[in-house]
């Protein structure tokens, strides 16, 4: 039976992992598009990669708009978001409305950050929500062109807060853990060998240890001028302040999840030594937005884990710092986009 499959955000990641999925027998990938519709409706996307080479993906169906994709009435199995979070500016599961299958549709989150899932869970109380985090890097250097550059891990998970993950898990728990089960099959299927299934509580270590490197790269590299991450790693004091904001949040992990993090993540020390090594020149994606003039995944990276974290009654000191600056920074540049600049 054909597996139908919807991408909402179909840029960088979101038409990476499609066009994975979509090498998949059975599979359908059709994808929302927004500026790169005029690109996308007429040549599909163009991919390279260092590890698939150089392919074509031409979605199953390209829509416009959500309106177009409600309007074909699919009963979609999966719809993968893979949007930019950002809840300051955009409630993103509106998208979803009218195109879910009460019961049947299960949501893919593969975005970054903490909380990202809120919003769906708000609309569509009962669907069963996946949370993914990624570390591949990829980019839409222009509309419909793809570039992966490296990586391509995935890390998928119910989304089951309030589970205990013990036995006897009711109907919605065991449905959920099944569907994600069949998600990582369908990536892997798709070429993808290091898609991994993961339990709710351990997709929720993941997304702490990711936050653990967004949150020190990221906001760092815009607020030092423009720094890439092996300058910020090779950096004499730099160093050591990425270092105290990792250390800062894989403390903070544990006691806001009730349970420590595994012993095989990576430590802080371990993460920068292998920065030092990359002379690649990446950037982290806050610091492309801010070139850019792009809204920043702030929120997300940074104001949801202070936030979480102060619900335990946990300050996070230097994560705030760098939040306050840079919300103050951001806040600033768009009023003097307005024309309102105090300068
Ligand atoms: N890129 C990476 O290497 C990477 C790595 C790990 C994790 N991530 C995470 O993955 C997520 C996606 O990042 P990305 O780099 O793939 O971002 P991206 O290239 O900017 O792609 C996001 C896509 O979503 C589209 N979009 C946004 N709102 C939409 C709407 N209302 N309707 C239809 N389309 C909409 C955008 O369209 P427009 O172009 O019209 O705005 C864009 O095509 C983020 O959370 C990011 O932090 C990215």
């Amino acid at each position: 039976m054909t597996i139908n499959i919807l991408i909402v955000g179909a840029g960088a990641i979101g038409a990476f992992y499609a066009s994975r999925l979509a090498q998949v027998p059975d599979v359908q990938v059709s994808v929302i598009c927004r500026s790169n519709y005029k690109a996308v409706s007429s040549n599909g996307f163009s991919v390279t990669s260092p590890k698939y080479g150089s392919y074509t993906f031409t979605p199953d169906r390209t829509f416009a708009n959500p309106k177009e994709a409600v309007a074909a009435n699919i009963t979609w199995d999966y719809i993968l978001v893979s949007t930019k979070a950002l809840p300051d500016v955009s409630d993103d599961s509106e998208i979803l409305n009218g195109l879910m299958r009460d019961g049947h549709t299960a949501v893919v989150l593969v975005q970054n950050g903490l909380g990202v899932e809120d919003p769906y869970v708000k609309r569509f109380p009962s669907a069963t929500i996946l949370s993914a985090v990624t570390i591949t890097s990829a980019a839409q250097t222009s509309p419909g062109v793809i570039k992966h550059n490296r990586w391509t891990r995935i890390s998928i998970g119910p989304y089951l807060p309030g589970s205990t993950g013990a036995t006897g898990k009711n109907e919605k728990e065991e449905k959920a853990i099944n569907c994600n089960k069949k998600f990582v099959e369908l990536l892997k299927a798709g070429g993808i060998a290091d898609a991994e299934e993961y339990s709710h509580a351990k997709l929720q270590m993941v997304r702490w240890h990711k936050i653990a490197i967004n949150a020190s790269m990221n906001p760092s590299a815009v607020l030092s001028g423009g720094s890439t991450n092996n300058e910020m790693a090779t950096d004499s004091e730099l160093y050591w302040h990425l270092k105290g904001i990792m250390d800062e949040v894989l403390d903070t992990a544990p006691k806001v999840l009730g349970t420590p993090l595994p012993k095989e993540f990576a430590t802080p020390e371990a993460i920068l030594k292998s920065t030092q090594k990359n002379t690649s020149g990446s950037k982290p994606s806050m610091l492309l937005d801010w070139e850019k003039g792009s809204k920043m995944e702030l929120e997300v990276i940074l104001g949801n884990p202070i936030r979480i974290a102060r619900e335990h009654g946990i300050e996070m000191p230097r994560l705030q710092t760098l939040y306050a600056l840079l919300r103050k920074a951001d806040e600033n540049r768009e009023q003097a986009k307005q024309g309102k600049s105090k300068l």
